[in-house]
């Protein structure tokens, strides 16, 4: 059985013609990432107005894109103290735990909603996030970037057309990559599930969500385990100090910072992420300060990390359905990989970018490279940025809220999907996610 969801509330009317205007909140990475999109389609977008208290993000942002300074606020708060919509839409990209608060804060004025994946650290604050929208009738969607890559989308074409018949399993994996873990997940901004949120909402919500919307059926029941096993005091060498600029074992140490990051800052073409959120001035100086005293130069051992390092969930789906799904620190960097198998066929890629469809009447295998057609990897994870925020704007502006397939039904699904699989993470349960949805995060509305 397919599923069928209500639509996305209709995108509002437009009162003007031309790009939409945009207010980014949090100038921090993703910030960046938005407004720089919305510079590359400025006959759909253009970003007028900024919030971000960090002066030197703030001001960057209000350069590149000539931001008048009575719209360049210090805080989301202060934007939407002034009780009027400053742009069109509005691109929420502050931390996890404010996303809630902003909603609350720009639905009422009538902004259409960017919001950043995951809406809310708690499945009831997702509920709340639901309900405001629902009221004020926004146009929205969630960062669910990877539903909008072309990968995505030829193998969702491919799953539709019935080409390798019903879907009987998955198989999913989420390379994290074992620096990106200790940049983000062990040092960085999601290390800690009390300042953010719990590992599998922070990096796989995306992957329960690409699951969910590529097998097309609502999941009825998930188990999961996982647990933080590797980055703790336990397993720091001896002889390691706190913090990498001090400590003797930085060259046969695959997490140290000092190597890792002076490594990219000699290289003019790695001045972006991640060294741009240890220092965004790439200079030796500031490095060497960031490392010495921010959070970013401490040893992968000692730090105040909480988040697991490796989690694998099985989810059933209607009608029988399974995937599994796994999300570990311990690989190189690289593309998702998935196995999808069919009653005719399977599909298969090891990089989100490379399909190989198997076909059992034929015997023979397609292969599909997306990157030879020039459609893959055109962007940040894949092309996903780049497509969320032109579907975004083209739906507003031609008036196609189908183009938002990462809505708020899909995402609320998927959210309360990713967080029974946690509950049943820490209660060792298998968790009907339906029965878990209804006790976690009744609807408010
Ligand atoms: N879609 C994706 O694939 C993806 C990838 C990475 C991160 N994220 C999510 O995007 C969000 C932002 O992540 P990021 O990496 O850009 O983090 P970031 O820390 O680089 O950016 C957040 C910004 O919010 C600013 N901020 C803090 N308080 C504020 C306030 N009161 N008003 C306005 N701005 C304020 C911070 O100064 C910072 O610049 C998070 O929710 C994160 O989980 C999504």
């Amino acid at each position: 059985m397919k599923r069928k969801t209500r639509k996305n509330p209709a995108p509002a009317a437009r009162t003007k013609s031309g790009p939409l205007t945009f207010l980014i909140v949090g100038a921090g990475g993703r910030g960046f990432v938005y407004a720089d999109l919305a510079k590359a389609i400025p006959a759909k977008a253009k970003v007028v107005a900024v919030a971000e208290p960090r002066d030197f993000h703030r001001e960057k942002m209000a350069r590149e894109h000539g931001i008048a300074p009575e719209l360049a606020f210090t805080t989301w708060q202060a934007a939407a103290a002034t009780g009027r919509r400053l742009a069109d839409c509005v691109a929420i990209c502050t931390q996890d735990a404010d996303h809630e608060a902003c909603v609350k804060a720009f639905a009422p004025l009538g902004y259409h909603i960017l919001l950043e994946k995951p809406m809310a650290p708690t499945a009831a604050a997702c509920r709340r996030i639901e309900a405001v929208v629902r009221k004020h009738g926004n146009a929205f969607a969630v960062c669910h970037v990877l539903r909008y890559t072309n990968y995505t989308r030829a193998v969702k074409r491919i799953v539709d057309s019935g080409r390798i018949g019903e879907i009987v399993s998955v198989e999913h994996l989420e390379p994290v990559g074992f620096w990106h873990q200790a940049h983000s997940f062990v040092r960085g901004n999601w290390r800690n599930e009390k300042e953010s949120s719990f590992m599998l909402l922070a990096k796989a919500c995306h992957d329960i969500d690409w699951l969910s919307f590529v097998v097309g059926k609502h999941c009825l029941r998930v188990s999961s385990f996982g647990s933080l096993s590797f980055f703790t005091k336990e397993h720091r060498p001896a002889g390691a100090a706190k913090r990498c600029l001090d400590c003797g074992l930085s060259r046969k140490c695959p997490w140290s910072a000092k190597e890792f990051y002076f490594k990219r800052l000699a290289d003019p073409k790695s001045h972006g992420w991640p060294l741009d959120v240890v220092d965004p001035t790439f200079t030796r100086k500031n490095l060497t300060k960031a490392l010495r005293e921010g959070p970013y130069g401490r040893c992968v051992f000692a730090c105040d990390n909480d988040v697991v390092d490796h989690q694998v969930v099985n989810l059933e789906y209607e009608g029988g359905t399974t995937a599994s799904f796994t999300m570990t620190a311990f690989t190189p960097m690289g593309g998702r990989r998935t196995r999808i198998f069919g009653t005719k066929g399977t599909l298969e890629s090891d990089d989100s970018s490379t399909i190989r469809v198997f076909d059992f009447l034929t015997g023979k295998t397609e292969t599909i490279d997306m990157n030879a057609s020039g459609a893959s990897m055109a962007g940040g994870h894949g092309g996903g940025d780049g497509g969320i925020m032109d579907s975004f704007c083209t739906a507003i502006l031609e008036k196609r809220p189908e183009l938002l397939v990462s809505s708020l039904d899909a995402t609320i699904e998927s959210h309360l999907t990713t967080f029974a699989a946690e509950h049943s993470r820490r209660t060792g349960r298998t968790v009907d996610v339906a029965a878990f949805a209804r006790r976690a995060a009744p609807r408010s509305v």
